[in-house]
């Protein structure tokens, strides 16, 4: 059965690409047959994912065609790219922001239509995965209603600066009230909340970690936290690659994100 993950937090900058990029390939790693699907129309984790394969020698990967050319010939499937081993993807483009637009055409009275409608075209490829992953736009829209609706799970980034909470608090409130009692998303629930320090041991940083605890429940929190280190910064801009110690340390920290992921989701027992 696959498991389909939203890479949540509504604002900018707090980690959503960077940890959705690297745990699409830890959960490879894990032996787990991984899709992440890029929904911001910005492409970052596009850009990632593009220059990771150039960095594993394959500069011959090319996009086929766009989500949105595909999203219209209601062949989702022909915008798959193959990256490595058990890890392939969506890439985005500028378009997709056009995508709200094609859905208020589509569907010309009913919002829920438009939420659903990319949920349905999944059913072509969800079976051939065990994870599916969805990495968002910092912004309200049908696009991330869509993902969220099509989700099982929310990963929530949490990005333990001040006022960063509130980010998790108001997406966690914004999916129970609209895409939960509104929609009625049939299967979404929050798988965790993944703890992002980008200010090493800054004291605010250990105050909101202790918030969040309180907040939302030990039970919620990922055990692995993700301090900031500069090779990660640097895989932004360079792709992702394996070359010393310090990737290995990273490919470590993410291997146990991924084990995290695992037995959450595949030990799950909720009934919805
Ligand atoms: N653990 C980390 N250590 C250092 N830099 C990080 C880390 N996580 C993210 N960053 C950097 O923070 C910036 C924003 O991250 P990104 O994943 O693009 O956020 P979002 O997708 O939420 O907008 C990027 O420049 C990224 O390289
Ligand atoms: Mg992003």
């Amino acid at each position: 059965m696959s498991n389909v993950i939203t890479f949540g937090n509504f604002k900018g900058g707090t980690g959503k690409t960077t940890n959705a990029t690297l745990t699409g390939l830890a959960l490879a790693r894990a032996n787990k047959k991984t899709l992440l699907i890029d929904f911001d129309p910005q492409a970052n984790a596009t850009d990632i994912y593009f220059k990771t394969a150039a960095n594993l020698d394959k500069e011959d990967l090319k996009f086929k065609q766009t989500l949105l050319s595909a999203i219209e010939e209601k062949n989702v499937e022909n915008a798959i790219l193959n990256l490595d081993t058990n890890i392939d993807f969506i890439p985005s483009s500028a378009d997709f922001s056009l995508y709200p637009r094609f859905l208020e055409k589509k569907f010309k009275d009913s919002y829920k239509d438009r939420v659903t409608y990319f949920n349905s075209l999944m059913k072509q490829f969800i079976d051939r995965y065990d994870y599916i992953l969805f990495d968002l736009p910092p912004t309200i829209s049908l696009i991330s209603d869509s993902a969220l609706y099509a989700s099982d799970w929310v990963l929530i980034i949490l990005q333990t600066q001040e006022h960063s909470l509130q980010g998790a608090e108001s997406f966690l409130k914004y999916i129970q009230e609209q895409v939960v009692d509104e929609y009625k998303a049939p299967r979404l629930n929050l798988l965790g909340i993944l703890p992002v320090l980008l200010k090493n041991g800054a004291p605010v940083d250990k105050s909101t970690l202790n918030v969040a605890i309180d907040e939302f429940g030990e039970e919620n929190m990922f055990n692995t936290l993700i301090r900031s280190m500069e090779r990660i910064k640097r895989y932004s801009i360079r792709g992702i690659y394996n070359k010393d110690q310090y990737d290995k340390k990273i490919i470590k920290l993410y291997d146990s994100v991924a084990q995290e992921i695992i037995e959450r989701a595949e030990n799950d027992d909720t009934v919805n």
